[in-house]
């Protein structure tokens, strides 16, 4: 009796510690059910890349998103159906784009393995492609994630940081995901890819630049977004080399060439700044620290097991 409960306890230790240490998350989770997925993935998105550049930063700013918003579960994917609301009509994910992407892998992946591979997986392996197509480093994603059945613009409004953060709640937003305030700045070289449209910061402009921002990019910021009828489509480039994953974002901030409010911020902040400043100086500290970061985020929050459902459509859920 006594020899039964302990080796019940033993078990139970066992199966709750596997799913604590890893997330229920593995390496190569669809070697067998769906050999291919990972290539899939790899291809189609050098494909979708070679036609549309803007695919990189798209597809990595959608896996930040999704696990923002409850963890990275695919519920940015869900569109309106069985009454759900989304949260791509969150103003927080305004620009988010290429969401087709993801439908299109997936609709791929339906063919040759129904029912077997989850958008929200399809999510993050294809943000890691990004990654390593634009020069980045290739990361080890792990996979096993399931989608949710549940999505809500408000919890999209609650949980997205607005461009002009505090650098306080920039931390939290990484001490909550267990990624080190190091991590986190190396995670915010994100912004070495893509754009940002002038309604996310023409706050630092009028009626005169930001003080903080270098004079010569103040400027030409002015002229970009001179007309504000157009703030919702007229952009600037988030760092010198916008198709690059490099570190000159880290070198532009430093300079005053941030060009949103908290990216200028995190090469001021004490707390922050010697983080910048390393990136800056070296590329494989950059690289090694951001894998680490994004693989964290990637992991947060995630459904496994026998939650949520893995959907066949990844603009709806099942039922
Ligand atoms: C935590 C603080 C963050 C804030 C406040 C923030 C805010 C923003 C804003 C306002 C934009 C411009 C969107 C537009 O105008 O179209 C943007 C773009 C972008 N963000 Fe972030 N972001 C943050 C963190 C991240 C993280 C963690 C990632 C990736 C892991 C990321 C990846 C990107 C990318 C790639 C773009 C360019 C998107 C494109 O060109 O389509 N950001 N971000
Ligand atoms: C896609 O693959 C081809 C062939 O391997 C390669 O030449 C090309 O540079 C890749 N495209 C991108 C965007 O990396
Ligand atoms: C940040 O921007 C939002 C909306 O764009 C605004 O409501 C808020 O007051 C701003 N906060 C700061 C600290 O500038
Ligand atoms: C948090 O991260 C540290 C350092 O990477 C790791 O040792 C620790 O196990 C993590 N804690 C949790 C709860 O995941
Ligand atoms: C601003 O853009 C709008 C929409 O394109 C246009 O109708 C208007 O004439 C522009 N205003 C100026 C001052 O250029």
């Amino acid at each position: 009796m006594g020899l039964r409960v302990v080796v019940l306890v033993l078990i139970m230790n066992c199966f709750f510690a596997f799913g604590d240490c890893t997330g229920g998350l593995e390496l190569g989770f669809y070697t067998r059910s769906c050999p291919n997925a990972e290539m899939v993935v790899k291809m189609k998105m050098n494909t979708s890349m070679m036609s549309d550049p803007t695919t990189a930063p798209a597809i990595l700013r959608l896996a930040f998103h999704d696990c923002q918003v409850d963890g990275c579960d695919g519920s940015i994917l869900l569109g309106n159906s069985n009454g759900l609301t989304t949260e791509t009509i969150s103003h927080k994910n305004f620009g988010i784009h290429k969401l087709e992407v993801i439908n299109e892998i997936k609709s791929s992946l339906e063919t040759m393995c129904p029912e077997t591979v989850s958008c929200a997986d399809i999510i993050q392996m294809a943000a890691r492609e990004a990654v390593s197509l634009t020069g980045g480093p290739y990361m080890e994603v792990l996979t096993g994630r399931r989608d949710t059945v549940s999505t809500s613009t408000k919890r999209a409004d609650c949980q997205l940081p607005t461009a002009n953060i505090s650098v306080d709640k920039f931390i939290k937003i990484f001490k909550k995901k267990n990624i080190s305030l190091e991590d986190g700045v190396a995670v915010m070289g994100s912004h070495s890819l893509g754009i940002s449209h002038c309604r996310n910061f023409e706050g630092r402009l009028w009626p005169l630049p930001d003080p903080k921002m270098s004079p010569p990019l103040g400027r030409k910021l002015q002229l970009i977004c001179k007309n504000q009828t157009l703030s919702d489509v007229a952009f600037a480039q988030n760092d010198a080399t916008i198709f690059s994953f490099d570190n000159q974002y880290f070198i532009d901030i430093l300079s005053g060439r941030g060009l949103l409010r908290i990216d200028s911020e995190i090469a001021r902040d004490p707390r922050t700044q010697q983080y910048v400043y390393n990136f800056g100086q070296d590329t494989q500290k950059f690289f090694d620290r951001f894998s680490s970061g994004f693989l964290k985020l990637s992991e947060y929050k995630v459904l496994v097991g026998e939650k949520g459902e893995i959907r066949r459509d990844c603009r709806f859920r099942n039922s």
